[in-house]
């Protein structure tokens, strides 16, 4: 009886690889839910901390509950002086988020439930709350390390932003910033089976561990198709300069078959519907600093890469200027994307070994057929 030819979908394109209760996108409606919940309301009424919660537990929070949760971030933000030292140790041409591998990775052995089965819910639960909880010191410390500068303990009265922000600038943020980073931490935490959320998958589903999980989705994550896009994006409008450049540098990049980063998405199709909210909220602050220039470039940008090719921007795009305008470094921009999509992964990988089969597709082979093997001398 002939074999079914496998059917094959280049970069899994349209393939279904799960079943998921943690979020959904509505193409037609350009929506995004976490847990039912449209994340634009989550981003204009909530917090990071309630989303994490969310994401990690399955419900909005009650007061209590979030005022708890809240406590127990503060109280797990300390990231042990061994890390850091591993953190100081790599050269300081390194990438941010390859140092945050290394400090992610050195961090697992210190979890209390470092010895847990992987199989157990509750642990990896608390193994969820404490990477969460790092992650903004792991980044902005990692920062400090790589420019010579000590490292800032966290405040526990600050959240995860304003905590992010004091540790890398030592001193805290206003209201307006905090709240700026806070609602793109809402925006990035969670996007279904995106690359580096399916990578965190597949990595525990061999029974690893969560920390390896987030190692391997902190590497996905990096790439520019990725968010490594919110970098490349920045890099972009800041070779475009001003506004007058901007029509033809896109023509012009497009007639040489580049990619525009920043545009496009593989589930959108209309629109990201995380983008409209962040460029509100770039383009207010533009006004707000007296700087509107690069919500002006994105404008024609995005007119241009509409009419040329009928894509939108997507949330890295927007993103990018607005941390750009709030002074912080190009090459965090995506440790940025990572403090945040910690509670994606850590949620995706809960869901994973609570019901867990490894994740083991096939390839065609498309190699040499059987052939003798040719002594070394003979070859
Ligand atoms: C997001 C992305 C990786 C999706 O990839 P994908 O689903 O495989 O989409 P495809 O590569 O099949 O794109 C379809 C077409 O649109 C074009 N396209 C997609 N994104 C483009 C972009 N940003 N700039 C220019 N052209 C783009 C492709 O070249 C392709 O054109 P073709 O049919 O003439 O070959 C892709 O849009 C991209 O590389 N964007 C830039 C990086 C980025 O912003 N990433 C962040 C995503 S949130």
């Amino acid at each position: 009886m002939a074999t079914a030819t496998p059917e094959y979908s280049p970069g899994l394109a349209g393939v279904i690889a799960g079943i998921s209760k943690i979020s959904d996108i509505d193409i037609e409606k350009s929506r995004l839910i976490y847990r039912g919940y449209d994340v634009h309301e989550l981003a204009e009424k909530g917090s990071f901390e309630e989303t994490a919660f969310l994401l990690l537990y399955g419900h909005l929070p009650k007061k209590s509950e979030l005022e708890e949760f809240e406590r127990t971030l503060a109280s797990e933000r300390t990231v042990p002086d061994y890390v850091y030292q591993a953190m100081a140790a790599v050269p300081d041409n390194a990438h941010p988020m390859d140092q945050l591998k290394v400090g992610v990775q050195a961090l697992a052995p210190s979890d209390p439930d470092y010895d847990a089965d992987p199989l157990d819910h509750d642990a990896n639960v608390r193994k969820s709350v404490r990477l969460t909880a790092k992650m903004g010191a792991l980044v902005a410390n990692g920062w400090r390390l790589a420019h010579g500068q000590d490292v800032i303990q966290p405040d526990p009265e600050l959240n995860t932003a304003g905590n992010f922000l004091y540790m890398l600038n030592g001193q805290k943020a206003d209201d307006y910033t905090v709240k700026t980073i806070d609602t793109s931490l809402v925006l990035y935490a969670e996007h279904g089976f995106n690359a580096s959320t399916f990578c965190a998958r597949v990595t525990v589903s061999s029974l690893s561990d969560i920390y390896s999980g987030a190692v391997s989705a902190i590497g996905t994550l990096k790439g520019k198709l990725h968010g490594g896009a919110n970098e490349k994006a920045m890099e972009m409008l800041l070779e475009i300069g001003e506004p007058e450049n901007a029509e033809k540098y896109i023509r012009d990049k497009l007639a040489k078959k580049e990619l525009i980063m920043g545009f496009g998405h593989r589930e959108y199709r209309i629109s990201d519907s995380r983008a409209g909210i962040m460029s509100q909220m770039g383009k207010e602050l533009g006004r707000r600093l007296g700087n509107t220039k690069w919500g002006d470039i994105a404008d024609i940008c995005e007119r241009v890469m509409k009419e040329e090719k009928n894509l939108f921007p997507n949330v890295d795009f927007p993103a990018a200027y607005t941390y750009y305008l709030l002074g912080i470094p190009i090459p965090l921009y995506t440790p940025i994307f990572a403090i945040s999509r910690i509670t994606g992964w850590c949620a995706h990988m809960i869901e994973q070994l609570d019901n867990n089969r490894i994740i083991r597709p096939k390839c065609i082979y498309d190699g040499e057929s059987l052939r003798p093997y040719v002594p070394i001398d003979q070859r």
